[in-house]
């Protein structure tokens, strides 16, 4: 099979890990890119894909979302009146944070932008599966509804988006998944996934499961989303065809440097490392006012030889995502660089914007309770019930 033989994400040699289960050290993306065999999205490409969309992103203009694969074609498709359809999904472990949601707001400017179908996977097998998580399935059920309620709170259209819980929809995937399980053998998902002899069987087999969603749709698929699931994505292209389906695109984001300083990614189970959705103001102050910073230890040292925006969190936070000027973040490097701005300046520009987005997204989440139906399959059966036994209003 195609993927024997390809080099692995080896830490020891590059100092840095990317899997779909752990990122670790600081990464090289270009090198990254190399490995995976993906390809960083041209300035071409990008001019493509914005009058395409009618529109410009930042997070595409500074490169967050950085490399695709077929991304071409999809515009193709899309040029050609044969559409394409969004995939994304979350692995529904524990609270979700900053580093989590963001996917999904690019996610909505691409459904706004091409009007599309867009499906949402609820991982709550897959996080069961994981046994060094130690969750229950009834926990990760719960966290899969709590999560729900966050990524509903990011406003897609409802019209044109399923949420759908695996376990719950595992009826209508399962016969897509076992076509998919029959063309993959466990010596590809080991050299793929790095699985041994002591991996459990679900996890084995999981990879069909996140797979089947690219196959919703006989038309192409394109997934947004970190680059770190990108071997999945490589096992559906190598069997979708032979499956009478597309291949899928896919575009991948980099990730959001956690609190603690560039290396590795946010972690929820290292909570200082992130900002969780449901944080108050006072906590994020304290947080972002704790987070590394690369700034001089003193004012006067920093006036003088100014401080270093590639690893300061604050400003990589403002560049990800939270300032959507390129003008400004880019006159906020300058006076971060000539030491006009100071590190504390800088955090506070930050704290201010990410208080104000949590505002937004924690009175959107609470409206989301009621919208809940609207998106999900079981949220309706529920709701009819809901009705017909009880006779009352949810
Ligand atoms: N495996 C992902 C996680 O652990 C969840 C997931 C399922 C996903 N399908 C996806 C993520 C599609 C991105 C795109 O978080």
């Amino acid at each position: 099979m195609a993927l024997f033989g390809q080099p692995k994400n080896n830490k020891q040699e590059t100092g840095f890990s990317v899997t779909p289960w752990e990122v670790t050290g600081q990464v090289d993306y270009e090198r990254l890119v190399k490995e995976f065999g993906t390809e960083l999205i041209t300035d071409e490409l990008l001019q493509r894909l914005v009058s395409l969309a009618g529109g410009s992103n930042h997070m595409l203009r500074r490169r967050i979302f950085f490399s695709h694969r077929d991304l071409n074609h999809v515009l193709d498709d899309y040029e050609a009146g044969r559409g394409f359809f969004l995939y994304t999904g979350r692995g529904p472990s524990g609270p979700m944070h900053i580093g989590h949601i963001i996917p999904f707001h690019f996610t909505k400017w691409l459904q706004e932008r091409f009007s599309v179908n867009l499906y949402i996977q609820i991982t709550d097998d897959e996080k069961f599966l994981e046994e060094k998580r130690g969750l229950t399935l009834e926990e990760t059920r719960r966290w899969s509804y709590e999560n729900i309620l966050d990524i509903i709170a990011v406003g897609f259209d409802p019209d044109r988006t399923f949420i759908f819980q695996d376990v719950d929809f595992i009826g209508n995937m399962y016969p897509l998944a076992i076509r998919v399980a029959r063309k993959v053998n466990f010596s590809w998902v080991r050299a793929v996934f790095g699985f041994d002899h002591q991996t459990n069987i679900g996890m084995i087999f999981y990879p069909a499961i996140q797979i089947v969603p690219a196959l919703f749709e006989r038309r192409r698929c394109l997934i947004p989303a970190a680059i770190d699931q990108d071997p999945y994505w490589r096992v559906q292209r190598d069997i979708a065809e032979s499956l009478g389906y597309y291949k899928t695109a896919a575009i991948h984001s980099k990730f959001l440097m956690p609190l603690s300083g560039p290396e590795g990614k946010m972690s929820a189970s290292q909570r200082e490392t992130a900002i969780f959705l449901s944080d108050d103001a006072k906590s994020v102050r304290k947080k972002i006012w704790q987070a590394f910073s690369g700034g001089q230890p003193t004012v006067e040292l920093h006036r003088k030889y100014g401080g270093n925006p590639d690893v300061d969190v604050a400003y990589q936070w403002l560049y990800y995502f939270f300032e959507e000027d390129d003008r400004k973040v880019e006159q906020l490097r300058q006076d971060y660089m000539s030491g006009k701005l100071l590190s504390g300046e800088m955090k506070e520009i930050l704290i201010e914007k990410v208080v104000k987005f949590l505002e937004r997204h924690q009175e959107a989440r609470e409206e989301a309770r009621e919208k809940y139906h609207l998106f999900t399959r079981e949220g309706k059966l529920a709701q009819q019930m809901w009705e017909t036994k009880f006779g009352l209003e949810t």
